[in-house]
């Protein structure tokens, strides 16, 4: 299929690349031209205006975006609605809340063009190993886009999860459980790290230990062990971690409905704790994030705000 790509950063530019490797036609677009310039080598069609996207694309046209979530989506719908014609396409594969999924896929619909959310899990690594893609929309538009999931996602690794806004519902609910597992993992090595046996542990041994055949083996687990292997306590990376949403979407959410969530309520209490107070386990949650999504961690000798 033909698809555009807006939004060439750490998870847009490995999607077009796992895309134009499956077979599909991919135009590429980007604020920064570089990284578009950096795509057209690896066999994209570029364009560096939203017109130029539009110009490129053939009938129904397919536009994903992966940006951030908020104002820069409704920025470039508003922009991509004027220009874009009934029965064109567009997927927001960003970390989006659920209910502005409604909201714009209603405003869209003046024109008839179709939108779906696909929440989008695999950071980094799904190039290599595919994306674990959370969908929601009509049937047709996702049967239509299917060949397009298919090659993203490993096998199996795609599901309709209901109507619009359902993909970053359920991918709202994977993240909340990240922040909580991740915690976890966090809190049981800081207190190795306090043990009477700290000095004689290697952190990166244990993480490994446990990924053979034991109850808490996980590949969050293994990025741990990469992570302490990189750098055994951590001692270059400050214990400050960003909540980017999804922590705080899925309280509400668990508020309003009356569901008894404290494993992921204390774990953004948490993230927020964390932008004062270095901790292990803080460090090793920033680690985790380093190593799945690329995000940025800061460095013991460059404090925000210094
Ligand atoms: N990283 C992960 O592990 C992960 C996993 C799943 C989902 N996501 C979600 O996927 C989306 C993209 O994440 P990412 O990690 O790829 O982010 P990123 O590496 O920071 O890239 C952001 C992209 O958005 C563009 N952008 C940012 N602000 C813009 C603006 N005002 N106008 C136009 N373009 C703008 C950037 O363009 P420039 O190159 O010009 O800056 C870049 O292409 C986000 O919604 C994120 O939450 C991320």
């Amino acid at each position: 299929m033909q698809l555009a790509m807006i939004g060439l950063g750490r998870m847009g530019i490995n999607m077009a690349r796992r895309l134009i490797k499956g077979g599909h036609e991919v135009v590429g677009y980007n604020r920064t031209r570089e990284k578009t310039e950096q795509l057209v080598q690896e066999g994209a069609t570029g364009a560096f205006s939203i017109p130029e996207v539009v110009e490129k694309l053939r009938s129904p046209r397919i536009v994903w975006l992966m940006l951030p979530a908020g104002q820069v989506i409704d920025e470039h719908l508003d922009r991509f609605k004027e220009i874009l014609s009934p029965g064109d396409m567009v997927i927001d594969g960003g970390n989006t809340y659920y209910r502005d999924d409604i909201r714009r896929a209603d405003l869209l619909s003046d024109k008839d063009i179709r939108f779906m959310d696909v929440g989008v899990s695999g950071g980094i690594w799904g190039l290599e190993k595919g994306y674990c893609l959370m969908a929601g929309g009509k049937k047709n538009i996702f049967t239509y886009l299917e060949p397009v999931f298919q090659t993203l996602a490993p096998e199996e690794g795609y599901l309709l999860c209901g109507d619009v806004g359902a993909g970053h519902y359920v991918k709202m609910v994977h993240n909340a459980i990240e922040y909580g597992m991740m915690q976890a993992y966090g809190e049981g090595f800081d207190i190795l790290n306090a043990s009477p046996y700290a000095d004689t542990l290697v952190f990166a041994d244990v993480a490994h230990l446990w990924n053979q055949g034991s109850v808490v083996r996980s590949w969050l687990l293994e990025l741990a062990e990469r992570a302490f292997q990189k750098n055994e306590r951590l001692s270059d990376i400050k214990g400050q971690i960003e909540d980017s949403g999804g922590g705080r979407w899925t309280l509400e959410q668990a508020i309003d409905a009356g569901v008894s969530v404290p494993v992921i309520a204390l774990s953004l209490m948490r993230r927020f704790e964390s932008q004062a107070r270095d901790s292990f386990s803080n460090k090793v949650v920033a680690a985790l994030r380093r190593e799945f999504g690329g995000h940025e961690t800061m460095s013991v000798d460059k404090k925000r705000g210094d």
